[in-house]
């Protein structure tokens, strides 16, 4: 465990937790996991999967609590490889744009930035106001990658397993991790 990179998960309250335990199941082996979920992730783990948090811990070295800001992924002086927020609801979103760090997971959001470390968010919403289009457009400026839930077909993907691991596999990428959760393009 100790060599493995160190990545920071944040789930918020979006559509799209199979994306979050596709992710999770992935950096199995591959990666330190630091987990944080903010309240509204709470209640769509649960609408959406029939989860708890508590059923995340065996996939995660650490899981905090949201209002611990005190916890180590609060500091840009623990080393990680990145964070992915996923799903990024549009309220995260438009927080982590804006800057603002009241909460862990907004605040770990907002080190990445400031550390210049990967930070990947993954919206699920449709149709996109103004207001979220804005929002991607600041976060993008500041150096977040925008890796909408929004898998390709050029896989002929036959399951939803093969969906969830299409975006996996590109949010593995943009981590810097090598791993084959889903077949490239070219490479059949
Ligand atoms: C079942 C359910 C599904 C939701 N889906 C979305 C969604 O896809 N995108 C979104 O931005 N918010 C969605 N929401 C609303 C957010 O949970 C809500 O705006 C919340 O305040 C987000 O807070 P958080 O970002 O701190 O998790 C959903 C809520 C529920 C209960």
């Amino acid at each position: 465990m100790a060599d493995l990179p160190r990545v920071v998960v944040g789930l918020t309250g979006a559509s799209g937790m199979p994306y979050a335990l596709d992710l999770l199941q992935a950096l199995q082996g591959l990666a330190e996991v630091h987990l944080v979920l903010s309240q509204g992730a709470k209640r769509v783990l649960w609408e959406e999967m029939g989860l708890s948090p508590k059923d995340l811990y065996p996939l995660a070295r650490w899981v905090y609590k949201d209002g611990d800001l005190g916890a180590p992924i609060a500091s840009g002086s623990f080393p990680t490889r990145g964070m992915v927020v996923v799903p990024c609801s549009a309220s995260t979103l438009a927080k982590i744009a804006l800057g603002l760090a009241d909460t862990l997971l907004t605040r770990a959001a907002y080190v990445h930035l400031k550390e210049r470390r990967p930070l990947i968010l993954v919206p699920r919403e449709a149709p996109l106001p103004l207001p979220t289009l804005k929002a991607m457009v600041q976060a993008a400026e500041a150096g977040a990658v925008i890796l909408p839930a929004s898998p390709g077909f050029y896989h002929r993907p036959k399951e939803i397993s093969d969906l969830l691991g299409f975006v996996t596999q590109r949010i593995l990428d943009h981590l810097g991790l090598k791993a084959q959760r889903a077949p490239r393009w070219g490479e059949g």
